[in-house]
């Protein structure tokens, strides 16, 4: 019998030394699900927000060209635009109106006095890259190439008509726990049985199974009789999980706000906008979210109190967390090695890897 193995210790769930960390091991590192290409299909719109800290847009410039960049102004840190998605006819900060092109350049430092160099007060860019109508961003411009780094998961949504899909219904979730008790939940159905009667009814939860396959799992259960038709839950480190039905899909993706607070975005899309079943199928997500939110936010107070140090992972239902646990070690494990990082001021834009 596999013996079963440890989780990450409580204290990786809370206080801001360990949220600090993350935000430069992860989320500054990895390829992050930022938006639905239709937000930023014309040119002059963007859509910013807030990522685990860090304030970041995407727009789609006068040239038609996608690009990404930290929404801070090189003046004194002023906010470009507003978080939310919309039309900007130029890149203008809202403090003083120092103006940027769509390239990222500083186009002209308003009252100055003198010229700048626009290339040495030019915006930070992060990459971005749309792949099947999502919009990916990584602030590490040394990070493999998206089609690279997600490898298999392409593959995991081939048979599934994503490009088809309507955005129905796109809704924020603001949970009282850390963005890993939340993703904990996601990678297991051990718990279905209790926390989700709903969802119980519909697949049988006996034989839900999870793979694991390069930095994401696929999760399965075989519907019961009159349920929607078979689908994957998919989530890929280090916070997006995609749940794709055969006409349909919810993009989950996970969002740290501070140590002990994450939103998690519920996007449901539809081949068929109109279809009969649309209602119903956003009502069960939001019952299950609730469910679970019940459930995380206890855990997290739970994991903060001081009674708790180090639990068990089942070899046959929590593989998943398995996985995630090791890749946030690993994660950090690598942020150990960089003494620029580990200084806590030392991310650089422009700097290759680590
Ligand atoms: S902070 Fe942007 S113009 Fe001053
Ligand atoms: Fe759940």
């Amino acid at each position: 019998m596999t013996a079963a193995p440890p989780t990450l210790p409580a204290e990786w769930y809370f206080g801001t030394g360990r949220y600090a960390r993350e935000r430069l091991s992860l989320f500054a590192n990895e390829w992050l699900w930022f938006a639905s290409e239709a937000e930023v299909a014309a040119p002059c719109t963007y859509v910013a927000q807030l990522y685990a800290g860090w304030p970041l847009m995407v727009v789609r410039g006068d040239d038609g060209v996608l690009r990404g960049f930290h929404n801070v102004c090189r003046h004194r840190a002023g906010p470009l635009v507003d978080d939310g998605s919309g039309r900007c006819a130029n890149l203008v900060c809202q403090y003083h109106g120092w103006a940027y092109s769509f390239d990222g350049r500083l186009r002209s430092a308003r009252d100055f006095g003198e010229t700048l160099d626009p290339d040495k007060f030019a915006l930070h860019p992060i990459q971005v890259c749309a792949w099947r109508g999502q919009v990916f961003v990584n602030l590490n411009a040394g990070a493999a190439p998206l089609q690279e780094d997600l490898g298999d998961f392409f593959a995991e949504t081939e048979r599934f008509p994503l490009e088809d899909m309507t955005l129905v219904r796109s809704f924020r979730h603001n949970l009282a726990c850390n963005w890993k008790t939340y993703a904990d939940n996601y990678l297991e159905g051990y718990h279905i049985p209790l926390l989700h009667p709903e969802l119980n009814r519909q697949f049988d939860a006996k034989r839900y199974r999870v793979e694991l396959g390069d930095r994401y799992c696929r999760h399965s259960a075989p519907p019961r009789d009159n349920a929607p038709a078979d689908g994957r839950w998919l989530f890929r480190w280090p916070n997006l999980a995609m749940n794709i039905y055969g006409d349909s899909m919810n993009v989950e993706v996970i969002v740290p706000t501070g140590p002990e607070s994450c939103t998690v975005s519920y996007r449901h899309s539809f081949v068929d906008p109109n279809a009969a079943h649309v209602p119903d199928v956003i009502a069960l997500a939001d019952t299950v979210m609730e469910q679970d939110r019940r459930m995380v936010e206890s855990v997290q107070r739970n994991l903060a109190a001081g009674t708790y140090h180090e639990g068990l992972l089942s070899p046959r239902h929590e593989s998943g967390l398995v996985q995630f646990h090791h890749l946030v070690r690993t994660a950090d494990a690598k942020l150990r090695t960089s003494a620029t990082a580990v200084a806590g001021r030392g991310y650089q834009p422009q700097v290759q890897g680590w």
